[in-house]
């Protein structure tokens, strides 16, 4: 049990809490710029790009933070890319992946001039051929490979097996790669994989690498030059005990088996830059103790983090303030208070709770506020950036108005 309040960086979080209340994502300057330049510094010399998920936490300040300090970005939707650019990234430093981009979005990044698009099936290689041809443009691109390895991780978040529905598989590469060469408007640059989120073991990386590194010399003899090679992301963090690798042993174990290939190499890590920099910050708003389970009910629900519902995924959660010593530790699930059994933060957690006390869920940071929505009519959480003893509101809280904007009422005819 910690004996001082806690603190990120040179704030203590109470004073967030005091200011902007709770429910309320805070995360650390410092943590993120730290965890970005791991990747750069591990990457050294070899040239390479490391492309941030968005879809990590796409908040605008973020994304200009991360622009600021020279990361790309690989984006999913148009509304991604649109958050790049607002917070001043450059296009040519966007990649797009994804399985559903629609013609409209490829057009529209087609203008704006990204770098390049992570191509995921032949059809859609087909339909980016037309919207490039028929906008006079040339799309640079890569195609997702599925290398078909098992990352070892949750099922939802595993995402290069056979069944995935991502990329296309191994031994059809080859084949689709040659009718990209004499398809209109369309540009091969690259091979990209990205096998699963999360992972804590080296080696389905690896594995995939060396696969990815045989299509690319299969490519080369058939006079297809590959100048990019894209891994993914995907590389995990500790969130209870995990011991993920360091970035710097993964990218020297990468670089060391490309041997003499001259190959520029791509990251889209996510959760690695960020999840670890931020918490959520809750207050306890009842106990309610009992014969069978003890419930402390919360003001954070899992319509803020959907996490622990969605993949039971197991969050720390830290008082914010020293327990008080006449409090006996019990058992607690820690609920919130949204009408469904599926809704809490933490279960089974050994704690000495008060009704008023505050805590924060660690490692929020990443597919925290962005998977977040309105369920149960709730206004989304603010998010408020920590700078060594200042704090930025980088989010207002939701108000009621901003959760029924769009919405109309029928006139007192239609409602009859
Ligand atoms: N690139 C692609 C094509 C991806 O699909 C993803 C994540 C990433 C990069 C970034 O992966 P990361 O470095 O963050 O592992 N909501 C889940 C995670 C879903 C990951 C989806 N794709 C969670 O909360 O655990």
């Amino acid at each position: 049990m910690q004996a001082t309040p806690l603190t990120l960086e040179n704030v203590e979080l109470n004073a967030v809490a005091d200011a902007h209340g709770t429910p309320c994502y805070v995360y650390s300057k410092a943590a993120i710029v730290e965890a970005y330049q791991s990747y750069t510094q591990a990457l050294g010399d070899h040239p390479g790009k490391i492309c941030y998920a968005v879809k990590a936490n796409s908040n605008l300040a973020i994304l200009q933070l991360l622009a600021n300090i020279g990361s790309h970005f690989d984006i999913v939707s148009m509304g991604e890319l649109e958050r790049v650019l607002r917070a001043g990234g450059a296009p040519e430093n966007i990649i797009y992946s994804g399985v559903g981009k629609t013609r409209g979005e490829m057009h529209y990044a087609l203008k704006v001039g990204i770098a390049a698009f992570n191509v995921e099936s032949e059809a859609e290689l087909h339909q980016l051929s037309e919207v490039a041809s028929e906008g006079g443009f040339t799309a640079d691109i890569s195609l997702r490979v599925n290398p078909d390895v098992d990352a070892k991780t949750h099922p939802y978040i595993s995402t290069g097996l056979k069944e995935n529905k991502f990329g296309v598989g191994i031994k059809e590469a080859p084949s689709i790669y040659a009718k990209a060469t004499s398809l209109p408007g369309i540009n091969i640059v690259g091979v990209d994989c990205h096998i699963g989120s999360q992972l804590t073991d080296a080696s389905p990386f690896l594995d995939a690498l060396d696969r990815m590194l045989a299509l690319i010399d299969e490519l080369s003899e058939a006079g297809i030059t590959i100048k990019h090679l894209d891994l993914g992301g995907g590389l995990g963090v500790t969130y209870r005990d995990e011991v993920p690798p360091k970035v710097s042993d993964y990218l020297d174990a990468v670089k060391e088996r490309l041997g003499d290939r001259d190959l520029l190499l791509m990251f889209e890590p996510g959760r690695s830059i960020v999840a670890n920099a931020g918490v959520l910050l809750t207050e306890v708003l009842y106990l309610k103790p009992g014969d069978h389970k003890n419930f402390a009910i919360i003001d954070a629900a899992m319509n803020d983090n959907l996490r622990p519902s969605l993949y039971q995924a197991w969050q720390n959660l830290l008082p914010l303030n020293p327990a008080k010593s006449d409090v006996e530790i019990k058992t607690w699930d820690v609920v919130g208070p949204i009408c469904e059994t599926g809704d809490f933060l933490a279960k089974d957690r050994d704690m000495a709770l008060t009704a008023g006390d505050r805590l924060a869920l660690m490692s929020s940071g990443a597919y925290g506020f962005v998977m977040s929505s309105n369920y149960n009519t709730r206004g989304r959480a603010p998010e408020i950036l920590v700078d060594g003893d200042q704090f930025h509101v980088i989010r207002e809280r939701e108000s009621f108005d901003d959760m029924i904007r769009g919405e109309h009422l029928l006139s007192s005819e239609e409602a009859k």
